[in-house]
C-alpha cells in the first residue's frame, strides 16, 4: 500500500470517532470535508511560507497584523516551534512526504536555540518542533538537540525559590517572575530524564510543579498569571497578572496552561497531587467560571464587559487537547472530559471559528487573543491555536478508543 494511501486511511480512522458537526447554516460538515478543509488551508499556508527567504530573520508565522499581513517572528520567539510542529502533525495525519520535508527544513532552522539560556520558553520552542521530529522519525540527532535544550533550561532553576525563572524582562516590576505558562516547559525536562537516565531534569520539573501548585492557585483553583519570588528567602512577593484583566482575575489561557500542564505532569510522574490539580482546574473552568454556550472562553473569565469581550480560541484548543489526555488518566470523569473536549472541537470546526480556504494567511482558526491589556493580537488567528487544535484532533482517537470509560 502506498504510504500516502495508508496515511489517508489512518486519517479517516482518526476522524471516524468524530461526530459530524454543524456549520452556521446548520448544515452538516462531514469528517472528510474537515480533512479536506484542513489540508487545503495548510497547503495554502505552506505556499505562503515557502515564498520566504529562509535566511531572513523573521521566518515563522505567528499571527496576522491589523493590515492582514502574516506576522512572522524570529527563532527566539516563544512561538517559533509551532509552525514546524503543525507541519509534523500534517505528516502524522496524512503521511504525505511533502509535509515531512517542509517540517524538517523549518525544524532544523531552530537548532541553535538549544544553547539559549535567556528564556524559559525552550520547552515550547523545542518540544513542538524537535519533540515531534524525534517522535516521528527516531532521528537521534533530534534527541540530542532536545537534551542540550533541557541542559540550557535548567540553568534558570533557583534552589531558593524552587522554580524556573520565566522572564528576564520587566525587572522594574518583578525580580524573579514565574508565569503559569511555564508549566508547559517542563515536558522537555521529563523527556531529558527519560532519555538520559539522569534524574536532575525530572527533579527540577517536579519541584517547579510543586512550587507552582502552592503559589499560583487561589482557593477555587483559578490561577494567578505571574508569581514573583524573593530569591534569597524564596518567599512570594507578588501575585500579579500580565496578560489578564486584573491581578485577581483569571486569564483564560493561563487556566488552560494549568490544565494542560498538570495533566502532562501527572502523565510523566503519576504523582496523585498533579492529577487532582488538573481535575480541580477543569472543575473551575466548567463549573465555577462557566463558559459561553459554545464553550469558547472569553479572553479572561472575569473580563469586565462579558458578553461583549473577545474570545480566546487558543485557550479553547489547549483545553480540548488537555481534556482528551486527562480523560485517559482520570479514574472518575473520563466520559465528561471527552464530552467537554468534543463540544469545544465542534465549535472550533464550525464556520464561526474555522477559516475559509485561502483566507486569513493560511491559519486554520480565528478569534484568538494574545495580550489584550497590551492591545496586542486581539481577536486574530494565532499559530498556537492551530497547533493545539491539530494535537487535539490526534488525541481524540486515543481518548475515545482507549479510555476505560468509553
Ligand atoms: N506566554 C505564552 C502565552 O502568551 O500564552
Amino acid at each position: 500500500m502506498g504510504i500516502k494511501l495508508y496515511g489517508y486511511i489512518l486519517f479517516f480512522f482518526v476522524l471516524a470517532c468524530s461526530r459530524h458537526v454543524n456549520n452556521e447554516n446548520g448544515d452538516k460538515v462531514s469528517d472528510e470535508a474537515l480533512l479536506q478543509k484542513i489540508e487545503l488551508q495548510e497547503q495554502y499556508a505552506l505556499g505562503l511560507v515557502k515564498n520566504l527567504d529562509a535566511s531572513g530573520s523573521r521566518v515563522f508565522p505567528r499571527s496576522l497584523t491589523p493590515e492582514g499581513e502574516i506576522r512572522r517572528v524570529p527563532k527566539k520567539d516563544w512561538t517559533s516551534g509551532f509552525y514546524p510542529g503543525i507541519l509534523w502533525m500534517m505528516y502524522e495525519l496524512t503521511e504525505g512526504e511533502e509535509w515531512k520535508q517542509s517540517a524538517i527544513q523549518l525544524t532544523e532552522l531552530l537548532e541553535n536555540q538549544k544553547f539559549d539560556k535567556s528564556t524559559h520558553d525552550l520547552g515550547f520552542i523545542m518540544m513542538s518542533s524537535y519533540g515531534l521530529a524525534y517522535k516521528l522519525t527516531g532521528n537521534k540527532e533530534y534527541r540530542d538537540v532536545l537534551i542540550q535544550s533541557a541542559r540550557s533550561l535548567i540553568t534558570r532553576f533557583n534552589e531558593n525559590t524552587g522554580c524556573i525563572r520565566s522572564w528576564d524582562h520587566n525587572r522594574d516590576k518583578w525580580d524573579y517572575p514565574v508565569i503559569i505558562d511555564n508549566m508547559m516547559n517542563l515536558e522537555l525536562l521529563f523527556f531529558a530524564s527519560k532519555e538520559t537516565g539522569d534524574p536532575v531534569f525530572e527533579n527540577i520539573a517536579i519541584k517547579h510543579a510543586q512550587t507552582t501548585l502552592k503559589n499560583h492557585f487561589r482557593s477555587d483553583f483559578s490561577t494567578y498569571h505571574v508569581v514573583a519570588y524573593d530569591t534569597i528567602t524564596g518567599a512570594v512577593v507578588a501575585q500579579h497578572t500580565h496578560q489578564g484583566y486584573a491581578h485577581e482575575s483569571t486569564w483564560a489561557r493561563g487556566q488552560a496552561w494549568a490544565l494542560y500542564g498538570y495533566t502532562m505532569a501527572y502523565r510523566e510522574t503519576h504523582l496523585p497531587e498533579f492529577l487532582s490539580q488538573a481535575e480541580k482546574v477543569a472543575n473551575y473552568i466548567f463549573n465555577k467560571a462557566g463558559l459561553p454556550e459554545d464553550n469558547i472562553p472569553y479572553w479572561d473569565f472575569n473580563a469586565p464587559n462579558i458578553p461583549n469581550e473577545p474570545r480566546d480560541v487558543s485557550a479553547a484548543a489547549i483545553m480540548a487537547s488537555a481534556l482528551y489526555e486527562l480523560s485517559t488518566l482520570s479514574d472518575g470523569d473520563g466520559i465528561t472530559y471527552v464530552a467537554k473536549a468534543n463540544d469545544i472541537m465542534e465549535a472550533l470546526v464550525s464556520d464561526a471559528y474555522f477559516n475559509e480556504e485561502g483566507t486569513n494567511g493560511g491559519f486554520l482558526l480565528r478569534h484568538s487573543t494574545g495580550a489584550k491589556p497590551k492591545k496586542s493580537e486581539v481577536d486574530v488567528p494565532l499559530v498556537y491555536a492551530d497547533y493545539y487544535f491539530l494535537e487535539a484532533l490526534l488525541r481524540k482517537k486515543s481518548a475515545t478508543v482507549d479510555s476505560p470509560q468509553s
